[in-house]
């Protein structure tokens, strides 16, 4: 296991981690019983896997647009952010020690599964890769990471969240521009994908933040707000932010409206809202 998650001086910030340096102390933190800081640690530990395997995710967008992207800025960006999700990772596990107490090494990685998007042609099926990280997943962390910053007053967790949001809102500019580029041949074509594409996305949101009836508050003030809190946003966000911006796009979102307007389960498949 490698001790630090590596990042580049090509990177956003020419090899710093942040922006802004980070808090050297956090007396919130200091002040948590043991048991809560462990339970921190654990959480934004897991946080820092989930950013590395972005990285890798955004390695199948950047060569995804590198073929189909008329824009060579959006290529940039997406090779951008790879060197970003490595930054995060890290200091997603930063954070971890923080609350540790030690260094921590960084976790176990977490495999890459790339959808086959089977029956898609190869140009629909870029499409879907940069529609499914950027426009979907994007957006959604986006929401996520809102949501985690309103109910966060640790001065650390606040300074994470923050420089995490700015480049989250990046990569979600990636896949909207993208998309604006797209025949509307294509665009038409991705509707009958998105249902299920974002059914996905939010069970592996939702598996990430599950609802713990015994969630304590001192989470929340440190970036992790219940389980139905998270999960709320990010409804809220498929429902305010990716339907609308699709439509404008002139995507068909009758099936996603469908599921929404049907509480946006993940319990089962929304197979029977499918055209
Ligand atoms: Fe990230
Ligand atoms: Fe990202």
């Amino acid at each position: 296991m490698m001790a630090r998650i590596e990042h580049t001086r090509e990177g956003r910030w020419g090899g710093r981690l942040t922006q802004k340096p980070l808090p050297e102390r956090d007396e919130a933190i200091e002040a948590l019983a043991p048991e809560l800081r462990t339970k921190l640690a654990g959480i934004w530990l897991s946080r820092a896997a989930m950013e590395r395997r972005v990285a890798d995710s955004f390695g199948v967008v950047a060569q995804a647009l590198a073929r189909r992207s008329p824009d060579e800025a959006l290529v940039r960006l997406a090779e951008r952010a790879v060197d970003d999700e490595y930054r995060h990772a890290e200091l997603s596990r930063v954070v971890a020690s923080r609350f540790a107490g030690r260094p921590l090494p960084s976790p176990a990685l977490l495999a890459l599964v790339v959808p086959e998007h089977r029956g898609a042609s190869p140009e629909l099926r870029d499409t879907l890769h940069v529609v499914g990280q950027c426009v979907l997943n994007e957006t959604t962390a986006t929401a996520f990471l809102e949501s985690c910053l309103s109910h966060a007053t640790g001065g650390l967790a606040r300074h994470a969240l923050r420089e995490l949001l700015s480049d989250e809102v990046d990569h979600g500019r990636v896949g909207w521009a993208y998309l604006a580029t797209t025949s509307s041949d294509t665009r038409r074509q991705l509707g009958r994908w998105l249902l299920p594409m974002a059914y996905l996305n939010l069970r592996l949101w939702q598996e990430e933040s599950p609802v713990d009836p015994e969630h304590h508050p001192a989470l929340s003030a440190h970036g992790a707000p219940p389980g139905e809190v998270i999960h709320a946003a990010l409804v809220d966000a498929l429902e305010t932010l990716i339907v609308p911006g699709l439509r404008a796009l002139d995507v068909p979102v009758g099936p996603l409206e469908r599921w929404i307007a049907a509480g946006a389960f993940t319990d089962r498949a929304p197979a029977e809202l499918v055209d």
